[in-house]
């Protein structure tokens, strides 16, 4: 991984280098081979954890600078809760922790892998250094200054003391595909508009061939012979062209019906000539999250060499204003060849995925579409930043979805669909129009509008990622601006029900 620390592993034998980090229970109890590497401290963790009141509890930690004379700079001793209570998500967790215990000006550090009741099994242990990995990213490819003493990511070296060196290096492999993925996901949001745009983006995904991915870029004169009119319609303002990205990994029986991913990729969302307001308007560079994620995604799968046949599809342009740009009440032929009467050329996203997700189902016929996009705001107002919006046509998809989130940590709530919110948006004009008449369930109105361009009754997902794909809650495990959300959770649903 480029501009990523240094990680490995070593025996619990191996003498601790740097920054020492151990875990214990709300007993303040540690296992065997941290109380080793402890001894030289003799009674002081206890003498310190009595005078700051520190018992162990979870998530606490007690952060001691150690005296002279002694090999450890520094010890943090970090309150791990019940072993037996556990999972994976927790495992991640504490390696978040752990890395964000490491003082930025600190070369080495060390964390033993181990629980007071038990080592860590070398898939937990990997689970920790998969949340090291997520906790150390930070996106400063424009800082130009550092503050002083703080080292860069690739000149720090974080050791994992395990029980088992060789399993835990082998459970680390896929994870470290997964990892990998999320950092791109992350990356891509985080990139400015001005880099950043859907010929950039597009490049980008070409990337991917390196881990087996092929890809196709479709042009401008591709996708008008497609029809994609609705698409089209969004990018027609923007001195960037639009373009549309086919990555596709083979990894199951070669016939086999793939899965199938789709992304929003708006690279700047002004709103076109309904502009939106300037107050916060350079967040809409992150309107691209979706296509991030399926782009991270489709790297994660081929990387880990999955086992299935996937196709990931992102729809990129741009949405400015312009002599050019489409206006309110224009109407566009989708690619369905359904008519749209545009009332507000800031609900855009939906007029990418109507051609990007009837294109997919048509050419493709997957087992299932997942689409995410940040859709809009009113999913915010309902769910706010800790759970992503889901609506499905397919109650199986939407429960292994559901199972999915709850076990990678990237929840999702399942939210309405039905005929009933489809007066909002009939329009006058034409076959349908792209807002409803009021502000009033805008989330539902806008994944109704997205199921009208659903071919063939394919059992579908739209995932609405407004609060979650970036600017969304801090963890341990995610301290970036874009947070790369959706990718554990759809590599979790992949590997857990469609790989043979
Ligand atoms: N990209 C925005 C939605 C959004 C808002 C994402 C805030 C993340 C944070 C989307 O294109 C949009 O502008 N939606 C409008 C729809 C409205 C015009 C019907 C919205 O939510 O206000
Ligand atoms: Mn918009
Ligand atoms: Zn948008």
């Amino acid at each position: 991984m480029a501009d990523a620390l240094k990680l490995g592993f070593s025996p619990f034998s191996t003498a601790p280098k740097g920054v020492l980090i151990v875990f214990c229970n709300d007993q303040l109890k540690f296992g065997p081979a941290t109380r080793k590497a402890l001894a030289p401290t003799g009674d002081l963790v206890q003498r310190a954890a009595k005078a700051e009141h520190f018992t162990g509890k979870s998530g606490t930690a007690l952060e001691l600078a150690m005296p002279e004379g002694l090999k450890l700079p520094r010890l943090v001793v970090v309150g791990a809760g019940k072993s037996a209570d556990l999972t994976e998500k927790d495992f991640l967790k504490l390696g978040g922790v752990a890395m964000g215990k490491v003082p930025a000006r600190a070369a080495e550090a060390t964390v033993i892998a181990e629980l007071p009741e038990r080592a860590m099994r070398a898939e937990q242990a990997a689970d920790l250094a998969q949340g090291v990995r997520l906790r150390a990213y930070a996106f400063e490819r424009y800082k130009t200054k550092r503050k002083e003493g703080e080292e860069k990511a690739e000149h720090r070296t974080v050791t994992i003391a395990v029980s088992d060196v060789a399993g835990t290096r082998k459970a680390l492999a896929p994870r470290e595909a997964i990892t990998e993925g999320v950092v791109l996901a992350r990356d891509l949001v985080n990139e400015p508009a001005n880099v950043l745009y859907p010929e950039e983006f597009a490049r980008r995904t070409i990337a991917l061939k390196k881990v087996g991915v092929a890809v196709e870029v479709l042009d401008l004169r591709a996708l008008k012979k497609l029809g994609m009119n609705a698409l089209l319609g969004v990018g027609q303002g923007s001195a960037r062209e639009s373009r549309v990205a086919v990555m596709r990994w083979n990894g199951g029986k070669s016939g086999d019906a793939p899965v199938a991913f789709i992304g929003k990729g708006v690279c700047f969302d002004t709103g076109g000539i309904s502009i939106k307001p300037a107050s916060g308007m350079e967040d809409m560079k992150g309107d691209m999250a979706g296509a991030a994620c399926v782009t991270g995604l489709m790297h994660a799968l081929a990387a880990r060499k999955a086992r299935v046949n996937v196709v990931g599809v992102i729809g990129l342009v741009e949405n400015m204003p312009d002599g050019k740009a489409q206006r309110p009440g224009d109407i566009v032929t989708s690619m369905s060849g359904q008519t749209i009467e545009i009332i507000n050329t800031d609900a855009e996203g939906r007029l990418v995925l109507a051609d990007v997700i009837w294109y997919t189902a048509k050419r493709f016929k997957p087992k299932f579409m997942v689409d995410l996009a940040t859709l809009t705001g009113a999913i915010i107002v309902a769910l706010g930043h800790e759970y992503a919006g889901m609506f499905s046509n397919d109650d199986r998809l939407a429960e292994r979805l559901t199972k999915a989130g709850q076990a990678t940590g990237e929840p999702v709530w399942r939210m309405p669909l039905g005929p009933e919110y489809d007066k909002q948006i009939d329009s006058k004009f034409a076959d349908v129009k792209n807002t409803g008449g009021t502000r009033w369930g805008g989330a539902i109105t806008a994944a109704q509008f997205i199921q009208r361009f659903v071919a063939d009754k394919t059992p579908w997902a739209h995932l609405d990622i407004a609060g979650t794909g970036f600017d969304s809650r801090q963890t341990d495990t995610n301290k970036s601006w874009g947070s790369g959300w959706g990718v554990r959770l759809l590599d979790r649903l992949v590997k857990d029900y469609y790989e043979a």
